[in-house]
């Protein structure tokens, strides 16, 4: 394990950050990447490299730079993502697609500049940090939500492409953690939380009382990383892992429709 390779995205903040430096604790040679270099420099790491995963040449360049100087890659751990917020019919398009570039597109460009990589050497595992919610959807979080749904399509499909080649493809599932993600996605849905006219107004109001809540903090980003590093260290690793996911989500992705919908409208429209 010591030699191995571990290239991981959006390392700046929160789940990435910790990961880098538990793996990097525990003896991996972490190749620890964002858009911004400056945000990383502080983290120890074989390598530190410069990565939007939404500029193809950024992604070309992070990937042969790690070739060139550590000689492989043996995990990615597709990491960065963000939210954005608002009822569907609220929902401006630019932002939405700008989510589904870092969430999905961002995800599916560094996997594919490293996998002629892994085929070649018929050996790599990919982590994909999706989310519980790529498993059901709850109010104004459609759109991201929908970016964490695919993800899970993207890694169904994965898994049985890349068996031939012996590389493992796994999804982990956080619940809600404690990171810069809640403040970043009521920044940057901040436009029509403050709208008061919106039809949806209330909705925001009441996400905005229930995502306040103390209980709504979440778990320490580490949780995740012992569930990644678990996942990375299987042997025979499991195709999902749910991270540090409550007792409330727990029982939602067991509820049938009708229930997780009347559920939903008790907490969002009551
Ligand atoms: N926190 C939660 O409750 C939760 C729950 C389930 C799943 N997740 C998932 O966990 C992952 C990590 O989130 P987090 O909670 O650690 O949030 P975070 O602290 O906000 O970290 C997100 C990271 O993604 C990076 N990023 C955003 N756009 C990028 C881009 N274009 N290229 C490269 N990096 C980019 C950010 O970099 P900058 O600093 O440059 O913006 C930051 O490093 C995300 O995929 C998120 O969807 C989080």
């Amino acid at each position: 394990m010591k030699e191995n390779v571990v290239i991981i995205t959006g390392c700046s903040t929160g789940i990435g950050r910790n990961l880098a430096q538990t793996l990097f604790a525990r003896g991996y040679r972490v190749v620890a990447t964002a858009r911004r270099l400056e945000t990383i420099k502080d983290i120890p790491a074989a390598l530190h490299l410069e990565l939007d995963v939404t500029k193809q040449a950024s992604v070309d360049a992070a990937i042969s730079q790690t070739l060139t100087r550590l000689g492989r890659i043996d995990y990615l751990v597709n990491n960065a993502g963000h939210s954005v917020r608002a009822a569907i019919e609220d929902m401006d398009e630019k932002p939405a697609r700008e989510m589904f570039d870092v969430n999905l597109w961002g995800l599916i460009r560094v996997t594919r500049a490293v996998l002629p990589h892994m085929r070649k050497r018929k050996a790599g595992r990919i982590i994909h940090v999706g989310s519980v919610v790529g498993k059901f959807t709850m109010p104004i979080n459609g759109a991201y939500s929908a970016s964490k749904h695919a993800v899970e399509a993207i890694a169904n499909a994965m898994r049985v492409e890349l068996k031939p080649f012996n590389i493992q493809v796994v999804l982990i599932e956080p619940g809600t953690i404690n990171t810069q993600f809640m403040s970043s996605s009521i920044a940057k849905s901040q436009e029509q939380f403050d709208n008061s006219v919106s039809p949806y107004a209330k909705i925001y109001e009441r996400f905005r009382t229930i995502s306040a809540h103390p209980a709504r903090k979440g778990a320490l980003p580490k949780e995740v990383s012992q569930v990644i590093v678990r996942a990375m260290e299987a042997k025979h690793p499991k195709a999902r892992y749910l991270a540090a996911v409550g007792p409330l989500y727990r029982a939602i992705l067991i509820m049938n429709d009708r229930l997780r919908d009347s559920l939903m409208a008790k907490l969002f429209l009551k």
